[in-house]
């Protein structure tokens, strides 16, 4: 049954109607019209459809938009916040790190959760926080090289 559920996205309150069961995915492309979020495989394994919920890397193919209701969900469309553009994403750019550029959604998502909680990773922390992100094309090298580059420009930012 359909019901009224009020969300925080990107800073902006958005009210939705919907089953409380529906994937969040479906509420930020179908209803929201944030298409920057990419449907994978739809079962929570290949990373595609990583949006931040509280600063933290979910999947949204697999988390019931109820689950979202009160908490501060993030999308690649808000994740430069006011500057527009953050360090990852220059940094993506920088290092030409897309091939396809299809899975890079979910990719530069779940490289901000970790930056968010850990500006300067190991290389095995960044590894081990791309475990679920699946690049069909193999891009992988020119990935970690971007998110090493993003963190260096945090760290310097925050110098
Ligand atoms: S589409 Fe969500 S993890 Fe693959
Ligand atoms: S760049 Fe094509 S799937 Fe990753």
């Amino acid at each position: 049954m359909t019901q009224s559920i009020e969300l925080n996205i990107n800073g902006a309150r958005s009210v939705v109607t919907a089953d409380p069961g529906t994937p969040l995915i479906y509420v930020l492309r179908n209803d929201l019209k944030l298409k920057g979020t990419r449907f994978g495989c739809g079962a929570g394994v290949c990373g595609c459809c990583t949006v931040l919920l509280d600063g933290r890397g979910i999947q949204s193919c697999n988390t019931p938009v109820s689950a979202a209701q009160g908490r501060e969900i993030t999308t690649i469309e808000g994740l430069g916040g006011k500057a527009g553009t953050h360090p990852l994403q220059q940094a993506f750019v920088d290092e030409q790190a897309g091939q396809c550029g299809y899975c890079l959604t979910g990719v530069v998502m779940g490289a901000a959760a970790l930056l968010g909680r850990n500006p300067s990773p190991t290389e095995a922390e960044i590894r081990s926080e791309l475990d679920i992100h699946l690049c069909r094309c193999g891009a992988y090298d020119r990935i970690l090289r971007a998110i090493r580059r993003a963190s260096e420009m945090i760290s310097k930012r925050g110098e």
